[in-house]
């Protein structure tokens, strides 16, 4: 069974329900999924600040949080994080931070990788958060799956093909357009992940 991880980071949850998405899209192909947020390590003074983050932190205060495994266990990885200043989320960095070890071993060599993001606006840093998400993928030798045109719903709806994307003005949650560029991005990564590694047991 193709191995799955999508591990992110959310203050408010758009970037969550995204995640899930993307779950769903790989469980569609019989991948075997662990979503997984990672820790939060904002003060409790800027949680409280903004209700919105405050309640998805209550919300998914014992949900499980990624951990070095998780990573080295799946076959694909995908990555997702909130647009911050046009780059990712200073604590999805944070737990990027500490893959030294597994990059040392070339434990995730070969692996599948793919990012996703959301931004307040459409020109807000969608597509430069996606892309040094990536960069990450590029250290660790994984092959970068895009989104790409392949399929017509981003051809011709969503129109992102570095990663599925959403943006949120006005506190806009992530739509029924976002959510299956979601799925359709998760349901690719499992094939792929799939396809790369049977070559590398030599099925
Ligand atoms: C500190 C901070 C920086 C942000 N930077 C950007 C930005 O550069 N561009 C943008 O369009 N939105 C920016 N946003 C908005 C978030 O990316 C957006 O609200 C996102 O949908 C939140 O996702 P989440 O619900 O998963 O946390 C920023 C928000 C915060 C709190």
């Amino acid at each position: 069974m193709t191995k799955i991880a999508v591990v992110y980071y959310s203050s408010t949850g758009n970037i969550a329900a995204m995640a899930n998405a993307i779950g769903e899209g790989a469980q569609s192909v019989g991948a075997e999924v662990r979503v997984r947020q990672v820790a939060e390590t904002a003060p409790a003074e800027a949680i409280a600040s903004n209700q919105k983050w405050q309640d998805h932190f209550d919300a998914m205060r014992n949900e499980p949080i990624a951990t070095l495994e998780d990573l080295e266990w799946a076959d694909g990885i995908a990555l997702g994080s909130p647009t911050r200043f046009g780059g990712p989320a200073s604590q999805l960095k944070a737990f990027l931070d500490t893959t030294g070890g597994l990059w040392f071993k070339g434990a995730l060599v070969n692996t599948v990788g793919t990012a996703f993001t959301t931004a307040s606006t459409a020109h807000g840093g969608l597509e430069s958060t996606t892309l040094a998400i990536n960069n990450h993928f590029y250290h660790w030798g994984s092959l970068i799956m895009p989104l790409g045109y392949g399929d017509a719903h981003v051809s011709k709806v969503t129109g992102n093909p570095y990663g599925a994307s959403h943006f949120s003005r006005k506190g806009a949650r992530p739509d029924e357009d976002a959510l299956k560029a979601c799925f359709i991005q998760g349901r690719q990564l499992a094939q792929v992940s799939s396809w790369v590694a049977a070559g590398k047991s030599g099925n």
